[in-house]
């Protein structure tokens, strides 16, 4: 027989309450697939992005107000070359005060979005802005605020998204995400699909509210889960609508050829398990080249990949047998009713194809041995109660800005074992990391390559190990359940 852990283990993601959209929702696969505008440089290495307040047709005939980067959701695509520094100002116009984190960024701690480093809005009154103006340590600017990225890190897609203390999952809901690229040159000779076969792909579940605003259970605009409603929300908020690249149920044309995917996925709570299945319901190979922080060493062909909030995947899918005219679907094996469709692809003429997948990808992973480990560290991710709040903890503590919870020296090689009571996607900023074991077994076909985010079932324990060898300073590694992070689920790393 399983043990508990692995019976555990298989029960599918929990999930938290559904919102269920007061609109009419379209049918699926008729709106064309958006693809987030290229951000262009104002000059050299210089970006400029003004947060405010925008509206989108997100449903065909329907006006949804969003807070966005640019006046998009998703926010412009950066695209940036490895060990090429970049600083991007952002102008905050939106109501509320923000906070810009790049999402698996070897990122100074300045520039790395501390949760109380808020940028406020103009004219914004102090006395909104409540316990976070508490940290001593904050740095808090009036209105606009530079963030440089070195980004000299291993090629991938990472993105960027809003990181205030409290107030994450509301803002991120509003429309606050945006992808950023980094490429160069050994992964661009390798002849993988690219240009107008390479394909960002965010995906996230949303709800709508009967005025075409994104639905999100909270009785104060803008703000987080009331008190109120917070028991139903607890486990995280969920919508019945999927987007990608912000529309919903996308169709995208593509040729009989092998295309590149890049998928994240930005949802706050909800877990999708990905396949991409053929009119006569063959699922197509996903031969996965590269996760969270950058290319796997070889490629690693899967039938279906589960993905947590969060997470990322480099996929190559190869329509080249599949006859014009036929569609290929990409499906939800976790979602029921409208949240198993994701998105279809429109297989339109036959083209040449000259892209190939080596069975090398890249060289360059780092990698570390347990023995190399200087400190073994045990973390508990669960649901508690502290001063009479019912909260998400970590090692039974909720997050406090003022508390150090871990102090590791920079250079040092770290094993970490987490465990977690129900599913928790476990995130630490600054460091990729790669998965040793869970439960007491090999890594899972998916575990592979370097990470950021690691999908802890439910009982399991993992575990982890990477260096902390980029930049002293504080930093952070919390759940990436947007609804579990704003409720306590995030902790201190201080690098000295
Ligand atoms: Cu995606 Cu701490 O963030
Ligand atoms: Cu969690």
């Amino acid at each position: 027989g399983l043990s508990t852990a692995a019976a555990l283990a298989r029960r599918p993601p929990s999930t938290g309450a559904e919102l269920r959209s007061a609109v009419p929702l379209p049918p699926p696969f008729r709106v064309p697939l958006p693809i987030p505008a290229v951000l262009k440089p104002t000059s050299g290495d210089r970006y400029e992005i003004t947060q405010r307040e925008a509206t989108a047709e997100v449903l065909p005939g329907l006006k949804t107000p969003l807070w966005t980067y640019d006046g998009t959701f998703p926010g412009p695509t950066i695209e940036s070359r490895r060990g090429r520094a970049i600083t991007v100002t952002h102008h905050n116009e939106l109501p509320v005060p923000t906070v810009v984190h790049l999402h698996g960024g070897r990122t100074p701690a300045e520039s790395d979005g501390y949760p109380t480093d808020l940028v406020l809005p103009r004219n914004w009154s102090e006395q909104h802005t409540g316990h976070t103006m508490h940290d001593p340590r904050a740095v808090v600017t009036q209105h606009t605020r530079d963030y440089t990225f070195p980004l000299d890190q291993r090629p991938t897609m990472l993105w960027y998204h809003d990181h205030r203390m409290d107030f994450t999952a509301p803002a991120i809901w509003r429309g606050l995400a945006g992808l950023h690229i980094i490429r160069d040159d050994a992964e661009e000779s390798l002849g993988l699909p690219a240009g107008e076969r390479e394909l960002p792909l965010m995906i996230a579940d949303r709800a709508f509210a009967e005025d075409g605003s994104f639905a999100y259970p909270s009785l104060d605009p803008g703000l987080r889960v009331l008190p109120g409603v917070r028991d139903e929300y607890f486990a995280g908020v969920l919508g019945d609508v999927i987007l990608v690249n912000g529309a919903p149920w996308p169709v995208h044309e593509v040729d009989a050829a092998r295309y590149r995917l890049r998928v994240l996925n930005a949802s706050n709570a909800r877990h999708y398990e990905l396949e991409a299945v053929t009119d006569d319901g063959r699922a197509l190979d996903l031969v996965q080249i590269g996760a969270d922080q950058g290319l796997l060493a070889t490629p690693v062909t899967h039938q279906s990949v589960p993905m947590a909030p969060a997470e990322r995947y480099d996929l190559v899918i190869d329509f080249t047998d599949i006859p014009i005219g036929s569609r290929v679907r990409v499906l939800n094996r976790l979602g029921t009713g409208r949240t198993r469709e994701v998105m279809a692809f429109h297989i339109t003429r036959r083209a040449e194809d000259d892209s190939r997948i080596p069975t090398t990808l890249s060289t360059d992973l780092p990698t570390w041995d347990p023995s190399d480990a200087v400190r073994v560290r045990d973390f508990t991710f669960r649901a508690g109660r502290t001063n009479g709040h019912h909260g998400w903890l970590i090692g039974g503590l909720p997050f406090d800005p003022a508390r150090t919870d871990v102090t590791t020296r920079l250079g040092d090689v770290e094993l970490w074992r987490l465990t977690a009571d129900i599913h928790h996607p476990v995130h630490l900023h600054l460091v990729g990391f790669h998965v040793l074991s869970r439960a007491g077994r090999p890594p899972l076909p998916h575990d592979a390559g370097l990470k950021d985010t690691i999908s802890l079932r439910p009982g399991e324990t993992a575990e982890i190990i990477t260096r902390f060898d980029a930049y002293r300073g504080r930093y952070l590694f919390h759940c990436h359940n947007a609804e579990h992070e704003d409720m306590g689920m995030m902790a201190n790393l201080e690098v000295v």
